[in-house]
């Protein structure tokens, strides 16, 4: 019999005999709990913030959401139901004049999500909440802390900074243009075959390759430069080199991965926007080797397609990017210290308060806002 099945066993058997020494353990429990909940829904300093009762006395809203992996919706539909139901608790106290309901909730006991460009700008432009100049809300503790914690940033920002230079870029743009022909090759064969394909594994190990694998002309990529950072004077140690090669993979990684194949995904199901990129490429192109990053960062309708692809699925999308205040003002609300806070990225993203059409993709939001434009 294992330990878990015993103490099962030994409290139904102390149940039964209504052992008061158990009795007396769950009641103690129980009002604590209880307490705990009372004072998260009537006296915690976010009690007026709106949100569901669930979300106010426990963190079970936020693990169902993200067991769910429906995070991102589940708080856009929060800050859409509260603003609709604006007129009916337009009372809350914590709410000061300037912020409209729906656009601050409660998604947790000690967490509130914002989703206005205001509270962006507040919560993650550093010195410009409080007024006073100090950092009101710190990274301390989130993801984005352990990537960018201080002494260490200036550092890597020196090493790798000098990678991302127009001209290391272009240095670069042999290898990957190898890598792309390399790349079609494959797709072509596999189109020839009649074979389906999973594009997202193919984006994945295309850009692994590039970011990764040992090159014949070594000296001209990320990995290089950072390793390279020794002749320039900056010393890196064995472990951060590894840790910041590991972390520029992944962010990069990861993140073109996502944006490249959500562009796919949106181009592939609209005929329509597919058929208006592909006029536009081979309007300005007619070789292969004349697509140059300089070249493709001037055709408007390929950026637009790019960047609307970014707003609708963003790379990312919020998670790990929340804040501790340390007592601040958010568009007018005192956030208390301690308190855990993110601005909704996803929500602002899909804001009819910002956008035309939120819901639709369409690339030409991005360059056509002339007169007679939708946008
Ligand atoms: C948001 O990002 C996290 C981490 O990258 C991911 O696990 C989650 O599925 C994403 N959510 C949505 C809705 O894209
Ligand atoms: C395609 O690949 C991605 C990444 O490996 C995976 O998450 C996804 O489930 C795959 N899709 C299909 C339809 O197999």
């Amino acid at each position: 019999m294992n330990w878990q099945t015993e103490i099962r066993q030994t409290a139904y058997a102390a149940l039964a005999q209504r052992d008061p020494g158990l009795s007396l353990l769950l009641g103690i429990t129980a009002s604590i709990t209880l307490a705990l909940c009372c004072y998260s829904y009537f006296l915690h300093p976010l009690a007026n913030v709106p949100g569901p009762k669930l979300a106010a006395v426990s963190p079970l809203w936020m693990m169902r959401s993200l067991h769910g992996k429906h995070l991102n919706r589940d708080i856009k539909r929060l800050h859409d139901h509260y603003g609709e139901f604006l007129p009916l608790c337009a009372s809350a106290g914590v709410v000061a004049n300037r912020v409209v309901l729906g656009d601050i909730v409660r998604v947790g006991p000690n967490t509130v999500s914002f989703a206005t460009t205001v509270a962006l700008t507040a919560v993650h432009n550093a010195g410009s909440a409080g007024g006073s100049g100090k950092e009101a809300f710190t990274k301390k503790g989130t993801i984005e802390w352990l990537l960018v914690e201080p002494q260490a940033h200036e550092k890597l920002r020196k090493a790798v900074q000098p990678a991302f230079t127009i001209r290391e870029l272009r240095k670069q743009e042999a290898i990957q243009q190898n890598w792309i022909t390399a790349y079609h090759e494959r797709l072509d064969f596999a189109a020839k075959e009649g074979a389906e394909i999973n594009i997202t594994e193919h984006i994945s190990q295309l850009t692994w390759d590039m970011l990764t694998l040992q090159r014949t002309d070594r000296g001209h990529d990320f990995l290089s430069a950072i390793v390279g950072t020794e002749r320039k004077g900056i010393h890196l140690t064995q472990d951060e080199l590894q840790s910041n090669a590991a972390m520029l993979v992944m962010v990069g990684q990861d993140a073109t991965v996502t944006c490249l194949s959500s562009t796919l995904y949106f181009l592939l199901r609209d005929p329509r926007q597919m058929a208006r990129l592909r006029d536009e490429l081979s309007a300005a192109f007619a070789r292969e080797g004349d697509i140059t990053g300089e070249a493709i960062a001037r055709r408007p309708f390929l950026n637009g397609a790019i960047s609307e692809a970014m707003r609708l699925i963003s790379p990312a999308n919020g998670t790990g990017m929340h804040r501790q205040s340390q007592g601040g003002y958010v568009e007018g609300v005192w956030v208390p210290t301690g308190v855990t806070m993110a601005v909704d990225q996803y929500t602002i993203q899909r804001s009819p308060k910002y956008w035309k059409h939120p819901e639709e993709y369409r690339p030409e939001r991005w360059f056509d806002r002339g007169p007679g434009s939708d946008f």
